[in-house]
C-alpha cells in the first residue's frame, strides 16, 4: 500500500503546473491553472518500455496545445486505477485520457467521470461496456496479422507456439483473433500444428518465459515457430528458447519495437517487430482531449462496437519491421536513435 502512495505522489509531483485553484486530495496538494484546459492521463502500467514514450510525447503535446496534464500509472492494479480517475476528478481535470488495465474492469471510470460531467477518452486499449466518449488506437486485428504473415515468411508448416498478452486487455484478444485469421487455414490444411496458445497475464515476461518452457517441455522441444504478442513477452519466450539452445533458429514475432527487441533482431533472435508511431498516437490523442476539454467537435474516422455503443473512433496504421528496415522506419522517425540501436 505503502509503495501505490508513494508512485502517485511521485507521480503528481512530477507535473504540478502552476495555479489559480488549488484542491486538497488527501495529504497532497495539487494547484491547476483554471485559465488553461486539464487533462488527465491514467496509464496502466509503465512496465513496458512504450509507455514511457506515451506519457513524454503525450504530455509534451498537450503543453504545446497550451494545456494542462497530470500522468498517473496503476502498477497493474484496477482499484488503483479507479482512485487514481476519482483523484483526477476531485482536482477538476475537463477531460480524462485512459489506458485501462482491465477492458471490463475499468467502465467504472466512465461511469465515474461521466457522473462528474467529464468525458473519457480510451487511449490504446478499448474500455468494453460503457459509453467511453472516443477511441483511438491502432489497428490492432492488423497488427496480429502482420505478425504471423511475418513468421509463416520464414516458416510455412509444423508445430507452432502462441505466446499472447493479457486477456484483460482487449488489445491482446485483437492481436490473437489477428494471428488465428492469417493461420487458420494452414491449421485447417493441417500444415500447421497449433501445438501451444496462451495468453500471458500482465503481458509479464516472466510468465510468457514460464509459458514457453512449458510449450518446449510439452513438445520435446519441436517447435517450429512462435507468435509472441510484443516484445516484452517475444524477450520472455527467447530466453526459454535460449535456455533449450534454440534461439535463431525458431523465428519469434513481437511488437513496439523496444530497443532490446530491435537488437535482438540485429542478433538474429528475433524475427520481427512491429513499429506504431507513439508520436501520431500521443499528438492526435493530446489533439482530442483539448478539443474535448474545450468542448469542440471531435473529428473521427469510424466508430468501434465495446458492448454498450458505437464509439467514435481513429486507428492509425501499424508498420512490419525486420532487419531490413530498421534504420528507414525507427531511425528515421526518431523513435530510436542510430547510437543505441548500433551500440556495440
Ligand atoms: C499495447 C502494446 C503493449 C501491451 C503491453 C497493449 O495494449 O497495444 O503495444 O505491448 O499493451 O503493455
Amino acid at each position: 500500500m505503502l509503495f501505490i502512495i508513494l508512485t502517485v505522489v511521485v507521480a503528481a509531483g512530477c507535473s504540478a503546473s502552476p495555479s489559480k485553484k488549488v484542491e486538497k486530495v488527501n495529504h497532497f496538494k495539487f494547484t491547476a491553472d483554471e485559465h488553461k484546459p486539464y487533462v488527465g492521463f491514467l496509464i496502466d502500467t509503465l512496465k513496458d518500455e512504450r509507455w514511457y514514450k506515451d506519457k513524454a510525447l503525450f504530455e509534451e503535446q498537450v503543453k504545446a496545445l497550451g494545456g494542462q496534464v497530470k500522468t498517473l500509472a496503476a502498477n497493474g492494479l484496477d482499484d488503483v486505477q479507479i482512485k487514481q480517475a476519482e483523484l483526477l476528478i476531485a482536482e477538476g481535470v475537463d477531460v480524462l485520457v485512459v489506458v485501462p488495465h482491465d477492458a471490463v474492469i475499468s467502465a467504472k471510470i466512465v461511469d465515474i467521470a461521466h457522473k462528474a460531467g467529464v468525458k473519457v477518452i480510451s487511449y490504446d486499449r478499448l474500455i468494453k461496456n460503457a459509453k467511453v466518449d472516443y477511441y483511438i488506437s491502432f489497428d490492432n486485428e492488423k497488427v496480429g496479422e502482420l505478425q504471423a504473415t511475418e513468421i509463416l515468411k520464414n516458416v510455412s508448416s509444423g508445430n507452432f507456439a502462441y505466446i499472447g498478452g493479457a486477456d484483460s486487455d482487449n488489445n491482446a484478444i485483437l492481436f490473437r483473433q489477428g494471428a488465428m485469421k492469417v493461420l487458420k487455414p494452414l491449421i485447417d490444411q493441417g500444415k500447421i500444428k497449433l501445438v501451444f496458445d496462451q495468453y500471458t497475464k500482465d503481458w509479464d515476461p516472466k510468465v510468457a518465459q514460464q509459458n514457453m518452457m512449458n510449450a518446449l517441455k510439452q513438445n520435446g522441444n519441436k517447435i517450429n515457430a512462435v507468435v509472441a504478442a510484443n516484445d516484452g513477452t517475444a524477450g520472455g519466450v527467447i530466453d526459454a528458447l535460449t535456455s533449450a539452445g534454440l534461439a535463431g533458429k525458431v523465428p519469434v514475432s513481437g511488437q513496439d519495437s523496444e530497443l532490446a527487441a530491435i537488437r535482438r533482431i540485429l542478433k538474429g533472435t528475433q524475427t520481427m517487430t512491429i513499429y506504431k508511431s507513439i508520436k501520431e498516437l500521443a499528438t492526435k490523442s493530446a489533439e482530442m482531449a483539448i478539443q474535448v476539454a474545450k468542448g469542440e467537435k471531435v473529428q473521427t474516422d469510424t466508430t468501434i462496437n465495446n458492448g454498450a455503443a458505437d464509439i467514435p473512433s481513429v486507428f492509425l496504421t501499424p508498420v512490419v519491421i525486420t532487419k531490413n528496415n530498421i534504420r528507414d522506419t525507427v531511425i528515421k522517425d526518431g523513435f530510436l536513435s542510430e547510437a543505441d540501436v548500433f551500440k556495440p
